[in-house]
C-alpha cells in the first residue's frame, strides 16, 4: 500500500462503496468514512433502514460529500437503477458495521433492500467487519453464514473483543476505523 508522506495509505481516486447496517458500531463507521476520504477515496454510502435510526444520512452525506443511497425505490436514483449504479461504480465494497441481519442476507442472497441489493450486483472485493453481541456472533445461524461468506473469498475483519454495547463482554466489537483503513 503506498502512503502519502503524512503516513495515511494513498487512496486517490480509489472507489469504495461503504454499506452501514443498524448497529450501535454504526458511529464508528462515520469515523472510517472520514478516514477513506482523508486518505483520497471517493466513498459512496449506503445505508440500511436500521442503520438510520443509530446514525443519520447527514452525517454520511457531509462526510462523504455525496448523497447517501437509502432506498431501493427512490423515485430519483431508481430512474437510473441506483442499486446497479452503486455497484457498478465501486472497486470495494465494504460492510461495516455489518449486522447479524445483513450477514444472513448475503450468505442467502437475499435481496430486499439498497445495501444488499447492491451486494448481489457486486463482483469485486468485499471486506466484512461485523458487530453484535457476543451470542449473536456466536449463534450456529451467524457462524455457518460466516463460513459462506468466507468461502466466497471475502475478507472478515473483526469482531474483536471486549466489552460489548449491550454490556456483555466477548468477542462482538467491531474493528476500529484504523484497523478497516488497513484492511482496505
Ligand atoms: C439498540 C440496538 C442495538 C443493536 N445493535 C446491533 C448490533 O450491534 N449488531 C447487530 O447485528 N444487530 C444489532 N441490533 C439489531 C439490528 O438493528 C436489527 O437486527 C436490524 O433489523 C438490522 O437491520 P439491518 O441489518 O438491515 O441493518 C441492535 C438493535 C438495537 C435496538
Amino acid at each position: 500500500m503506498e502512503r502519502t508522506s503524512a503516513g495515511w495509505p494513498d487512496l486517490q481516486q480509489r472507489r469504495v462503496l461503504l454499506a452501514v447496517c443498524g448497529g450501535v458500531a454504526a458511529y464508528k463507521a462515520a469515523e472510517f468514512c472520514r478516514l477513506l476520504v482523508r486518505c483520497g477515496a471517493q466513498v459512496q454510502v449506503a445505508m440500511t433502514a436500521a442503520a438510520q435510526h443509530f446514525v443519520g444520512s447527514a452525517t454520511f452525506a457531509a462526510l462523504s460529500g455525496r448523497a447517501v443511497a437509502t432506498e431501493l425505490f427512490d423515485p430519483v436514483q431508481e430512474a437510473q437503477i441506483g442499486h446497479i449504479r452503486l455497484a457498478d461504480a465501486a472497486e470495494l465494497l465494504v460492510v461495516a458495521p455489518a449486522t447479524a441481519d445483513v450477514l444472513a442476507k448475503l450468505a442467502l442472497g437475499l435481496a430486499g433492500d439498497v445495501v444488499t441489493t447492491a451486494y448481489l450486483a457486486f463482483d469485486g472485493p468485499v471486506l466484512l467487519a461485523p458487530a453484535m453481541n457476543v451470542k449473536m456472533w456466536g449463534h450456529p445461524a451467524t457462524q455457518q453464514a460466516m463460513q459462506r461468506l468466507r468461502e466466497r473469498g471475502h475478507r472478515v475483519v473483526g469482531p474483536e473483543s471486549g466489552e460489548l454495547a449491550c454490556g456483555h463482554v466477548g468477542a462482538g466489537r467491531m474493528s476500529e476505523p484504523e484497523t478497516l483503513l488497513d484492511a482496505v
